[in-house]
């Protein structure tokens, strides 16, 4: 979603300038196009070397270098977007009221592009009513501002003024500048990782699902501009986009409950967590305790939630399903879409070494009740989240 973007960051002098090198290399690693501009401060707290090394462009610091000229106009009209993190107070104060004594303030003053900004300063300058007042003036400005972090400060204290973390600046940009609508008005649901069956207080019946191609696809639905409301089992994850709405589950029964209220509602649902087949018939009110050799759990079916959406499904709606197959592939995943009433199936063979449960990549088939079919190749799980999102939007459309 980055890739080929034009990204003009703005660093001031700050001690979190340090943070500024990872964000390009996230940035450029993300295929965006990165041009740095330095306030004269920023250059006791980052190198411009390193910067350019990792843009591969000089990085600018003067309005005028002896017969050249930095053409600020141009550079505010050639980025997608602005962004200055970290901003110090200074630079911030001097945003607020049109200073212009640096590159930096010119490229801004000039700038016809989105501006975003992420502040970074000490607890007692973060809630001074200048830094308050100069803020709400960048806002009216119609600059966005990414919340500071609560935390360890450069003077040794603790509190708010930290500057956001690079990933969550990348996320911010995501989210609010380079959202795009193809899926605009359309609401979708998507399952993520794994029910936990509860035996007695203590012991639980799981599997090794991660999550993550849930959270992907999630992701890949929202940042294409649907309204997402992700159901999840317990998982190690969060979702990178404070838009999505998610819902916590525990069991197969809370996913089945949570998915059945919604599903009227939605237009497209994408079943992906790996549901708990079976659950204890009798959940034990006390610890079972170790006093005999054997021990038998009478087991009985859980709700399966892709047939139950499929029984109910209307005209309209677009339901997918997953399919995890070690044998018969290709038949039991059309079985499975057939008899559960989907109108997609995505297989996910755990032959494929680097696919499916834990790995950070995936190799999938995706099977259209219409008999178009697609194989993709090993890739990570944003990629073929993306996949699985363009497919759909183009069977919207068919
Ligand atoms: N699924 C579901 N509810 C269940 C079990 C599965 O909604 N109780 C969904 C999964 O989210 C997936 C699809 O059904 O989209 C297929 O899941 P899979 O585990 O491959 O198949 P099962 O139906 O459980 O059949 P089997 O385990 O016999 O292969």
């Amino acid at each position: 979603m980055l890739e080929g973007k034009k990204i003009l960051l703005g660093i001031t002098g700050s001690i979190a300038a340090y943070k500024a090198i990872l964000l390009v290399r996230l940035l450029v690693k993300a295929g965006a196009e990165v041009r740095v501009v330095l306030t004269p401060a920023a250059k006791s707290f980052v190198s411009p070397l390193v910067l350019a090394t990792l843009t591969k462009y000089k990085v600018l610091t003067e309005m005028f270098e002896e017969d050249t000229w930095a053409n600020h106009v141009m550079l505010g009209r050639w980025a997608d977007v602005m962004v200055i993190a970290p901003l110090s107070c200074n630079t911030l104060a001097k945003m607020a009221n049109g200073q212009c004594d640096n590159l930096l303030l010119a490229v801004y003053l000039s700038a016809t592009c989105p501006v975003v900004v992420s502040p970074a300063m000490d607890e007692d300058m973060w809630l001074h009513p200048s830094t308050k007042r100069n803020i709400d003036l960048l806002k009216q400005f119609g600059n966005k501002i990414i919340p500071v972090e609560k935390g360890d400060l450069a003077s040794g204290l603790i509190g708010e003024g930290r500057m956001a973390e690079p990933e969550t600046i990348i996320a911010f940009l995501k989210e609010n500048i380079f959202r795009t609508s193809e899926l605009a008005e359309k609401k979708v649901l998507v399952t993520a990782g794994p029910t936990y069956e509860p035996i007695d207080p203590v012991r639980f019946m799981g599997n090794r699902s991660s999550g993550k191609m849930g959270f992907s696809l999630a992701e890949a639905f929202y940042t294409k501009g649907a309204e997402v409301h992700l159901v999840t089992g317990p998982v190690n994850l969060e979702s990178s986009f404070a838009g999505i709405q998610v819902t916590h589950v525990q069991t197969a029964q809370e996913m089945a409950d949570a998915c059945m209220s919604i599903f009227g509602q939605m237009n497209i649902a994408v079943l992906s967590a790996a549901v708990a087949d079976y659950k204890a018939a009798v959940v034990a009110e006390e610890k079972i305790k170790k006093n005999s050799e054997e021990l038998d759990l009478h087991l009985i079916k859980t709700k399966d939630i892709l047939k139950s959406l499929g029984g109910i499904k209307k005209d309209g709606q677009l339901l997918v399903g997953f399919a995890l197959e070690t044998n018969n592939e290709k038949e039991n995943a059309l079985k499975k879409m057939e008899n559960k009433n989907a109108d997609i199936i995505i297989l996910n063979s755990l032959r494929n070494a680097g696919a499916g449960f834990g790995y950070d990549t995936n190799k999938i088939t995706i099977f259209h009740k219409d008999g178009r079919i697609i194989e993709t190749g090993l890739e990570s799980k944003q990629k073929i989240a993306d996949e699985i999102v363009n497919f759909i939007i183009k069977s919207l459309h068919a």
